[in-house]
């Protein structure tokens, strides 16, 4: 009777996450671990977006998507300066935070991975927390993957520091300039930081977050070297350019998936579809990949490709001068390559090239990409 109690139990429990701690500097920072029965794949490390945490609703039903197929995963809360934080941010606290510090506290998250014995984690960010792992990424060669969800553009970065003074009702330049002024930890009375009105920040936050160059996740594809996944979410009203963004960045080692109808935070039956490509891609990075293939574009014939070439000189001019039809010449092989398979599976929504791209069969294009990428730009 017992032994059936507490196999009902054991059925009826909800997936088990287990608090943990890290201590970082003055801090603490807390996680929740979520073990899954059976895992081959590498442990993902979950990062949330802006002043949120990892009870919100999309990390925690990320950590079971996760877990039921297979991942087990460690979402972390980043403590914004604050100890233990939980729960979304408080505006009201002064922001002592900077924003580098979230790449320190995911690189002390990897360590501690890395000491209780999982190595090589992949990297999970969402939104801005997706620039965030973009940038501690970078450079790092003990990763297995990068999963970048919806995460934050260079534009989205571009817009907030634009639409501050209409969202806030105060100059950013003024701002700047007083942040500049003070002393690092001296703390300001701001119009506003991030999503919260009239705040209080120190300096060195205010200048972290808005006194560089704008960046986003965008800015750090290039210098990773883990394979990379970005999953967009189809309606995204926070980032609409995502698409435009980072599909024309699609190359060998770094895939891009959309989720059709989802909106910037992925919920319900739309996280299943998440945690779909995010399993598909795990178990295939270990696996070539078919996209990987190497095409051998020196092999293409010179002359067929200038023969095809003809075509594309109707739009494509040798230098950028229209700005609406880019030019080609110098263009990774690669790239033109891939872009002319994206326009031809819609992926890359332009109707023009989606014409012309679906007219090419696989030598056509093979030669077209070799022929531009071996022409000076
Ligand atoms: C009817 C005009 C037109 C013709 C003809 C045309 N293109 Fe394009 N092409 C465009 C436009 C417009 C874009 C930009 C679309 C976008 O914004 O994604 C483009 C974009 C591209 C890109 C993406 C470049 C990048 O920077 O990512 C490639 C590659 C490309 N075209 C290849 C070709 C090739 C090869 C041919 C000839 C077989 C060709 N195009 C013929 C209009 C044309």
């Amino acid at each position: 009777m017992l032994r059936i109690a507490a196999l009902l139990a054991l059925i009826a429990a909800p997936l088990h996450a287990e608090e943990v701690t890290l201590r970082h500097g003055e801090l603490t920072l807390l996680g929740d671990f979520v073990q899954a029965d059976e895992t081959a794949a590498p442990v993902a490390l979950i990062t949330h977006g802006t002043l949120a945490h990892r009870d919100m609703e999309l990390i925690e039903a990320l950590q079971d998507v996760l877990a039921e197929r297979g991942i087990s995963s460690l979402a972390h809360t980043l403590s914004l300066g604050i100890d233990r934080r939980e729960g979304m941010a408080d505006c009201d606290a002064p922001h002592i935070h900077r924003d580098t510090d979230a790449d320190e506290e995911i690189i002390a998250w990897i360590d501690w991975l890395a000491d209780e014995g999982h190595t090589n984690p992949a990297l999970i960010g969402h939104s801005r927390g997706g620039r965030q792992v973009a940038r501690a990424a970078a450079g790092r060669d003990d990763l297995s993957a990068v999963i970048l969800l919806a995460p934050a553009t260079t534009r989205s970065a571009e817009r907030g520091r634009a639409g501050y003074e209409s969202r806030f009702g105060g100059s950013l330049d003024t701002l700047l300039a007083t942040a500049r002024e003070a002393g690092a930890d001296d703390l300001l009375e701001v119009p506003g930081l991030l999503y919260c009105p009239d705040a209080r920040a120190s300096a060195a936050s205010v200048l972290s977050y808005y006194g560089g160059v704008p960046t986003g996740a965008d800015t750090y594809l290039s210098d990773i070297t883990a394979p990379v996944l970005v999953i967009l979410a189809q309606k995204d009203d926070v980032l609409p350019e995502a698409p435009a963004t980072y599909i024309p960045l699609r190359r060998p080692g770094l895939t891009v998936e959309v989720v059709e109808d989802a909106d910037h935070m992925f919920l319900d039956f739309y996280t299943d579809d998440a945690g779909d490509h995010i399993e598909a891609f795990l178990a295939g990075i270990d696996a070539p990949d078919e996209r990987d293939t190497v095409i051998d574009f020196a092999a293409a014939d010179p002359e067929y490709g200038a023969y095809l070439a003809q075509e594309c000189s109707s739009c494509h001019r040798a230098s950028d001068d229209t700005q609406a039809v880019p030019a080609l010449n110098g263009l990774e092989a690669d790239h033109i390559y891939l872009a002319l398979e994206d326009y031809a599976t819609g992926l890359r929504d332009n109707a023009a090239m989606g014409l012309v791209a679906r007219s090419l069969d696989d030598e056509q294009r093979i030669a077209l990409s070799a022929h531009f990428s071996r022409l000076d730009d």
